[in-house]
């Protein structure tokens, strides 16, 4: 019998992230989920992905530390002794006008959203290389592309996981790792929940589809990256944005 495939999801107790893993877990992947707060969410995600007759392994860990993220890999790799999928999914904003904006909630942004994305990889890597295979999906947004007032933060950490991304999916390409990004817009999730309501109308009215993304709808692009489909397919930033940037 063919081993099952795992998947290793950052920030995956709600939001985009859960609905990754919730679609990996649909495709028969046991999942390796990273989660920094305890709570009811993250019990709930995991009954939920345990009812999809897959293994779900919960590790804690902050990714913005780098040693949070070496203990992860480890624990993942004692665990099940292979990782297939690496989601990078876990962020943060922090939003602000420059004139207004906190050295720590730029680096924050930045430590959590970039080197995050950093820490998680270094150590997932070198597995992925002994293995000679593995996909890596790194979560920019549509910001990244092309900025927006009040996000200098999150739009530069996001702008840096597409360079990352394409640095990354050159050099391991030799190794049968394949490294993508998603951008997504504008997606309904506790993230976006906070926004004013004139803020989302105005958002809305960029977007030629008229309605919020859902989160699953970032998850099926997930599972097409995943898949033999896109084999050659590697270093590209996806949009899932409704027409929102074209
Ligand atoms: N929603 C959108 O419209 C949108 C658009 C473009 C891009 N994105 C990107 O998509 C990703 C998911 O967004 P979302 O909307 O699902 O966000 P969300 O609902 O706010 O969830 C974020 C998740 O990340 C976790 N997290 C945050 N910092 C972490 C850290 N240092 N270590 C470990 N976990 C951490 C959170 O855990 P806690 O529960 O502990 O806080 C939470 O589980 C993010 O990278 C975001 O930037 C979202």
């Amino acid at each position: 019998m063919e081993e099952r495939k795992v998947a290793l999801v950052t920030g995956a107790t709600r939001g985009i992230g859960k609905a990754i893993a919730l679609e990996l877990a649909d495709n028969g992947y046991d999942i390796v989920l990273n989660y920094r707060s305890v709570n009811d969410e993250l019990k709930q995600t995991q009954k939920e992905i345990e009812e999809k007759n897959v293994n779900c392994f919960l590790v804690y860990g902050d990714i913005s530390k780098f040693e949070d993220c070496e203990n992860i890999a480890k624990q993942a790799i004692d665990e099940f002794g292979r990782i297939d999928v690496l989601v990078n999914n876990a962020g943060i904003t922090r939003d602000g006008l420059i004139m207004r904006m906190k050295k720590e909630d730029f680096e924050s942004v930045i430590d959590t959203n970039l080197t995050g994305t950093f820490n998680m990889t270094r150590n997932i890597v070198p597995f992925m290389i002994k293995q000679k295979n593995g996909r890596i999906i790194n979560l920019s947004s549509v910001v990244g592309i092309t900025g927006n007032a009040g996000q200098t933060n999150y739009s530069a950490s996001k702008a840096g996981v597409i360079g990352f991304t394409k640095s990354l999916a050159k050099e391991v390409a030799s190794r049968n790792i394949l490294v993508n990004a998603i951008a997504p817009g504008f997606i309904e999730t506790d993230m976006t929940k906070v926004l004013s309501d004139n803020v989302k109308e105005a958002i809305l009215n960029q977007i030629p589809l008229k309605r919020m993304g859902e989160a699953k709808e970032v998850a099926k692009l997930v599972k097409f990256l995943v898949s033999d489909d896109s084999k050659y397919i590697t270093g590209q930033v996806i949009n899932v944005d409704g027409g929102m940037v074209m």
